[in-house]
């Protein structure tokens, strides 16, 4: 899958434009695009970037990381996933960068998701959902998600996010309504964000592979 990634993740380069701000997700799919990104980073303004993962290695190849707040919206955001269904929504969050994710993929014009074959999907719901929440809301949170769906919420221990709260995965769910799901965690108090990327799903997919598949 190595290979597949990298793939995708040099194809990502064909969407950016000269003068252009990034938008740069996170994970292993995304590090092939950070450094394709690098060899051609005399054409871009800079990055927003959706994690410390991807802001150093972004400053470690000479690229400048620049506010959300001080850039305003942005015309292209390229981020990977955990699962993509044929409709290009997604679940994210494996990296627990979901909520930085989620917050550049709205303020972006064009969401470009690079992903390996493995991803793709027909009901999203395999890979474990994750929830980001504020730690004290953690117990409440998943008794509601429970009671909700009837899957499983499981604490993913001794991971603290880039914003300093907890994520919660929720195992055994077969999504057949993405953004009703999206929606009603979104209500529950102490979630932060849910890694289901539906009301905002992807606008283009790269699928790595030789030729790499552009949904
Ligand atoms: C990070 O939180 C995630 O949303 C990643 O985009 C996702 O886990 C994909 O990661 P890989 O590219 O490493 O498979």
């Amino acid at each position: 899958m190595t290979e597949a990634k990298r793939l995708a993740g040099e194809k990502a380069i064909d969407y950016i434009e000269d003068g252009m701000i990034v938008g740069v997700g996170t994970g292993s799919t995304v590090a092939y695009f950070i450094d394709a990104l690098g060899r051609n980073k005399e054409r871009i303004k800079g990055a927003v970037s959706s994690s410390e993962q991807s802001t150093a290695r972004l400053k470690a190849l000479g690229i400048e990381v620049l506010d959300l707040n001080a850039t305003g919206p942005l015309s292209l955001y390229v981020d990977g996933a955990d699962e993509c269904d044929p409709h290009k929504r997604l679940i994210k969050g494996g990296g627990a960068a979901l909520t930085r994710e989620k917050i550049i993929a709205e303020a972006s014009a064009k969401f470009v998701c690079i992903v390996d074959p493995a991803k793709r999907v027909d009901v999203l719901g395999k890979f474990p959902l994750p929830v980001e929440v504020i730690p004290m809301a953690r117990s409440l949170v998943a008794r509601e998600i429970l009671g909700m769906t009837r899957a499983q919420p499981v604490w993913r221990e001794n991971v603290v996010t880039d914003n300093g709260n907890w994520i919660l995965d929720i195992h055994g769910l077969a999504i057949t309504d993405p953004v009703a799901l999206e929606t009603a965690i979104n209500q529950i108090p102490g979630v932060v964000s849910v890694g289901l990327f539906a009301r905002r799903a992807a606008d283009v997919v790269i699928v790595g592979g030789e030729p790499p598949i552009v949904m």
